[in-house]
């Protein structure tokens, strides 16, 4: 099956004389053993609220599918997906490898938690590609990496990532939320891990926190599922099946935030203020080759470095945008445009530019009104004293 008939055909109703065409909610703390032996032996699936049931099933067999994994599991936020997979892998005296473009709050999960457990992270430049062998310790337990980073956008070569984890015996876990899981495939790639913020393209209607994690293998999911299971990890049923609603259409909704995304892209690159444009897509973008190499389209997130400007400039920018929501979050259908500081969450390599950085989601609105919208905001930006 192709992409596109998976995201309708996985995580459907078993087939009865009837059935609905979706999953139904399961709302459920105590699951009831119709017998003494069916008690006993329980199964690793079914038996209380915490682990699931079959709403969570369901959507975990659609992420599996889409992924090409052996399992996945859900946990309550793209954070907590990202925090118990590194929890799964590491103990005492372990060393992490993060790639220096990760979203900040895994940042600083590795930084501050994980420190205080006796687990060391050095962080590594995105673009590092095969050299990361030379950064392997024999204590290194894990890299972690996520391509295209969701604030500067650098591709990472994840194959040389995936060689240099398997020849040190550590596990590649990729945070893969930007392509959707459509547009790249990194356990195909090599890595062990993939995770995602399903808040994002999977629910994709900014109405949910969600998170999965799927495993390439028997031993790497059976590591997660304990993982989460110590944590206490618990995602409603109502949010499983919200985000498995979202699968449906998720393939649509990707082509038409890639479309949107590049046609923003294109127009804002021929603006005279703007210095550069962070997209997967375009030649210049860091990791573009890669890119063209690994992954099959372009989501909808993307950055704009600016030219230099008074901070006065840059509010009357933002202020006059009315399509563009500044929120945090992206994936859903709205667009959205915020301010962001690469600066502060560097320490392995340093952001050299000095113009403002705005990361846009490109939603699902007309193109037109996006850039109409885009036009009105620098007519002010220009206007404005800086
Ligand atoms: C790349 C990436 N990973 C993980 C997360 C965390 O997801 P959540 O907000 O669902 O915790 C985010 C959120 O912005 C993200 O951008």
């Amino acid at each position: 099956m192709k992409d596109g008939t998976k995201l309708i055909a996985a995580g459907r109703p078993k087939r009865r004389p009837s059935h609905p065409v979706n999953t139904p909610v399961e709302r459920a703390s105590t699951y009831l053993f119709p017998t003494y032996d069916d008690y006993i032996e329980g199964g690793r699936n079914i038996v209380y609220g915490r682990l699931g049931g079959a709403t969570h099933r369901a959507l975990e067999e659609s992420i599996t599918a889409l992924e090409g994994g052996f399992e996945t599991r859900l946990a309550p936020s793209g954070l907590q997906a990202v925090t118990a997979a590194l929890l799964a892998f590491v103990r005492a005296g372990d060393r992490i490898l993060v790639t220096d473009s990760a979203y900040d709050p895994t940042r600083k999960f590795c930084r501050n938690f994980l420190a205080r457990f006796g687990v060391d992270t050095a962080f590594y430049d995105p673009l590092i590609g095969a050299d990361i062998a030379a950064l392997m310790t024999p204590n290194t337990k894990v890299i972690f990496a996520e391509s295209p980073g969701s604030l500067t956008f650098e591709v990472q070569d994840v194959p040389a990532l995936a060689k240099a984890a398997r020849q040190g015996g550590a596990k590649l876990i990729v945070d893969n939320t930007w392509s959707g899981g459509v547009f790249f495939k990194p356990l195909a790639h090599g890595a062990d891990v993939v995770v995602h913020a399903g808040t994002k393209y999977f629910s994709g209607h900014s109405d949910c926190l969600i998170g999965s994690i799927t495993s390439a293998d028997e031993q790497a999911a059976k590591a997660v599922f304990e993982a989460l299971l110590q944590i206490g990890a618990n995602v409603s049923a109502d949010d499983a099946y919200l985000t498995l609603r979202g699968m449906r259409t998720l393939g649509l909704r990707l082509n038409a935030h890639q479309e949107n995304g590049l046609a923003l892209a294109k127009w804002l690159a021929r603006r005279t203020e703007v210095e550069a444009v962070l997209h997967p897509a375009f030649k210049a973008s860091p990791g573009h080759l890669t890119w063209k190499r690994d992954f099959t389209g372009a989501s909808g997130l993307f950055g704009v470095v600016l030219k230099p400007r008074a901070k006065p400039a840059t509010k009357a920018f933002f202020n006059a945008l009315h399509h563009f929501g500044m929120g945090f979050s992206w994936g859903g259908f709205e667009s959205l445009c915020i301010h962001v500081h690469p600066e502060k969450n560097r320490s392995a390599t340093k952001w050299a530019k000095e113009g403002p950085v705005l990361r846009i989601h490109a939603g699902l609105e007309d193109i037109g009104d996006l850039i109409a919208d885009m036009e009105r905001a620098f007519a002010a930006m220009n206007a404005a004293k800086g």
